[in-house]
């Protein structure tokens, strides 16, 4: 029903006041690709004005951030803006995982119609910059390609592209088992892929080498979710003898996702910024060029350029250490550490040699689990006293 109401306060806003012109200021060196990611707040109070009781409206202004090919993506596609906000906010949970422990936790800011959405930090071509793009890219491909197997998009199906393959291979002479029969609902990656091309890189001309560094970490994300794909199966037959199989191709986790990107995230390639960026592609119309070979060159020349799964940036990181309104760092003051660790959680360098301070803290937790036949476990409930450290 919640799906339902939305939809409808949607079809409203992007027909009846979607011509509405509300401008949107971006950083010149940003790009305009990122201001969908406010997508993630639509279905929060701060965003839905209750009409009469049981009837909630979404705030139009949401999709004031989208930009005009965006929105007629969203009108072609019924059902995909809940797929996408649904995307949104798994990249958000799985950033703010990934970067639990770390000085740059992925803070996201949560305020009036969500613009802007990871702060400041994305006006800087840094890595964590990089990560945010493949990570929202990859989240958004995933979400539609599961929108897609699930019914819940209008304009797509189950991907069944792979049935009959595989139908005429006889048994195997010894084992008696059919090589395997495709038939089942994939997940539509195809239909995912590039409904994240169209709508992710709307605002991506790939005319300097920023916005050709969002465009490749875009595309990254979105390799990294179809470079994982699996095939499952189901075996058919008598007490499992599994004459025939169904097979499909199932999504990955998205923490993989997450973990994968985050691997490439510690070893992102810094790329090359040369005055000499508008010269690339000249001579040639838009349409030949493609816009995802823009062939970036490494920093250091004796590093290897990158390759399509890496993540690229340009400049390197600000230390995140002390607070810092205009790159809308946080600092990390206040920021819990582990006294033991030797890594970025550990105190000294969480808090940036500045010290930290420890307070005795009750904690309760389960505690002295028995297991009883059959099958509970019970447990005590404990308090118990615990150091928590946190940054000066
Ligand atoms: C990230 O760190 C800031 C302080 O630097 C803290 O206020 C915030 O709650 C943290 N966010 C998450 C998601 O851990
Ligand atoms: C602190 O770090 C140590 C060493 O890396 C680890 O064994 C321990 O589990 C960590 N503690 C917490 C609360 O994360």
């Amino acid at each position: 029903m919640w799906s339902r109401i939305l939809r409808v306060a949607m079809l409203t806003a992007l027909w009846g006041l979607g011509d509405l012109q509300v401008t949107t200021t971006v950083k010149p060196g940003r790009g305009k690709g990122s201001n969908w990611w406010g997508i993630a707040k639509a279905g929060e109070p701060n965003n839905l004005i209750p009409r009469s009781p049981g009837m909630v409206y979404m705030d139009p202004s949401v999709l004031t951030n989208l930009r005009k090919k965006q929105k007629r993506l969203v009108r072609e596609n019924p059902g995909v803006f809940l797929a996408v906000s649904k995307g949104a906010n798994m990249a958000i949970q799985e950033c703010q995982h990934q970067f639990k422990n770390r000085r740059w936790n992925c803070s996201t800011r949560n305020f009036f119609r969500g613009k802007n959405l990871f702060g400041k930090i994305v006006d800087k071509g840094c890595r964590e910059t990089a990560f945010i793009y493949a990570i929202t890219s990859a989240a958004v491909t995933h979400a539609v390609a599961r929108g897609c197997s699930e019914g819940s998009i209008e304009s797509c199906t189950c991907d069944y592209s792979h049935q009959g393959r595989g139908t005429h291979v006889p048994p195997n002479a010894v084992t008696g088992i059919r090589d395997w029969e495709w038939g089942g609902c994939s997940d539509n990656i195809g239909f995912g892929y590039k409904f994240s091309r169209e709508f992710v890189d709307a605002g991506e001309k790939g005319r300097n080498v920023r916005e050709k560094m969002n465009l490749h970490n875009n595309e990254a994300g979105r390799a990294h979710v179809a470079s994982e794909m699996r095939q499952e199966c189901k075996c058919h037959g008598m007490s499992g003898s599994c004459t025939t199989r169904t097979c499909w191709m199932r999504l990955p986790n998205f923490r993989v996702v997450g973990d994968n990107l985050k691997d490439k995230f510690d070893g992102a390639s810094r790329i090359l910024v040369t005055n000499a960026e508008s010269e690339t592609g000249k001579g040639l119309s838009r349409r030949k060029r493609n816009r995802y070979k823009s062939n970036l060159l490494p920093h250091n020349p004796e590093h290897k350029p990158p390759g399509s799964m890496d993540l690229v940036y340009m400049d390197p990181s600000p230390p995140f250490c002390e607070k810092n309104p205009q790159l809308g760092i946080l600092g990390t003051s206040g920021r819990m550490c582990n006294e033991t660790s030797i890594g970025l959680d550990g105190c000294d360098l969480m808090c940036c040699s500045r010290g930290y301070r420890t307070q005795e803290m009750i904690v309760i937790e389960r505690c002295g689990c028995t297991f009883q036949w059959c099958c509970e476990v019970k447990c005590n409930i404990c308090r118990i006293k615990k150091n928590i450290h946190t940054c000066l």
